[in-house]
């Protein structure tokens, strides 16, 4: 028998983002439905958000995420041994999986691809899922993809969920550093007897499409928005501060929060929790709203690029959605440049 490998850490070695060109204001908004610029920004902290053109799906976001995380990283398509991408808005409706899609259009052709479907909390799974292959020494080089169109998935004529989302796509590159360095550790979650929450009801295999149930608008996102809220203020500051114990660190080791970006409301909840002051908290969810598994790592993205990230510095990303589910990762972040 042989004697297992020693495990060791798993690193971003890259990142990468991106977001249609088309914005969607809040003034635009309220000339589609009953609502208004000054209760957005009030209620969610949302001013605008990209939606993408007609003919872009949701591989066509991830693969320019993906490329820039890989130049960024120095690694080509070759060499990268796993995609997953996190989205619950793929390019199919689960046949195939919208990794496959990427995996053609970057020329990762060495790669194994499949999603994972956390919602809302899909790149904090995904980052885990990629930290195990890594850490276990059975893949080098893992490319993780937080990509959404929820603007397919939208009823545009109510105007209690079309006003929060939008449409984008954040990826990373994994790869190996010493054990103790790089992405320290996750904490996931779920409660599935909130199901019924936050859900696209139709179109499933629950619930196959009829013209009837389109006509109902069953085939797009309904919600229970203060359920989802009240669960969101609950958990997400308490998930976060699971990921950083179950590391051994505590709040004030923390640098830097990277919340899911659903309502300003609900960040600022997880930041008091933690005892931290929204100087160390990453919000860009004014420019992009709920872009769900992608902002996460649009967010982190943006952190990098602006310099608000320093080698050595401790980052907590913590999400939720649908599910219901959560997720938070602890990351020691390397020597990337800028
Ligand atoms: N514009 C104007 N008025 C609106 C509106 C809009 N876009 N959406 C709802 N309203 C109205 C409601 O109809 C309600 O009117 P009423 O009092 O006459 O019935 C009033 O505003 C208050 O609605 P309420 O639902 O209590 O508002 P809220 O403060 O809870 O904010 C959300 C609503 C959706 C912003 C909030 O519940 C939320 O963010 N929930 C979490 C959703 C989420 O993050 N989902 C994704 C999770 S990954």
């Amino acid at each position: 028998m042989s004697i297992p490998p020693a495990l060791r850490g798993a690193t971003i070695a890259g990142v990468g983002m991106y977001v249609p060109e088309r914005i969607l204001t809040n003034a635009e908004l309220a000339r589609m439905v009953d609502t208004s610029d000054e209760w957005i920004v009030e209620r969610t902290g949302i001013h605008e958000r990209h939606i993408a053109a007609p003919e872009q799906a949701t591989s066509d976001l991830a693969a320019p995420a993906a490329l820039e995380a890989l130049k960024v990283a120095g690694q080509s398509p070759e060499s990268v041994d796993l995609i997953i991408v996190a989205t619950s808005t793929g390019d199919t409706n689960g046949y195939p999986a919208t990794a496959a899609y990427v995996q053609e259009k970057i020329g990762a052709k060495n790669a194994a691809a499949f999603d994972v479907s956390a919602v809302c909390s899909g790149f904090t799974y995904a980052l885990d899922v990629a930290l195990q292959y890594v850490a276990s020494r059975r893949y080098d080089t893992v490319l993780v993809i937080g990509a959404e169109t929820n603007s397919r998935f939208v009823d545009w004529t109510d105007r209690t969920t079309c006003i929060l989302f939008g449409d984008g796509a954040g990826a990373v590159v994994v790869r190996p550093t010493e054990y103790g360095e790089g992405i320290l550790g996750s904490i996931l979650g779920a409660d599935g007897s909130g199901t019924d929450l936050l859900k696209v009801p139709a179109g499933g295999s629950r619930l196959p499409l009829t013209a009837e149930l389109i006509a109902a608008h069953q085939n797009t996102i309904y919600q229970n928005g203060k359920a989802v809220y009240r669960f969101a203020v609950d958990k997400m500051g308490v998930a976060a501060m699971e990921a950083v114990e179950f590391v051994g660190l505590t709040a004030e080791d923390v640098d830097l929060l990277i919340p899911h970006q659903a309502n300003i409301r609900i960040i600022q909840s997880a930041a008091k929790h933690m005892g931290m002051p929204m100087e160390k908290v990453v919000s860009n969810l004014d420019r992009y709203g709920n872009t769900s598994g992608a902002t996460i790592p649009i967010a982190l993205y943006e952190a990098w690029k602006s310099g608000r990230v320093k080698p050595g510095n401790i980052i907590v990303t913590v999400g939720f959605g649908a599910g219901l589910s959560w997720g938070a990762n602890v990351i020691k972040w390397g020597t990337l440049p800028v």
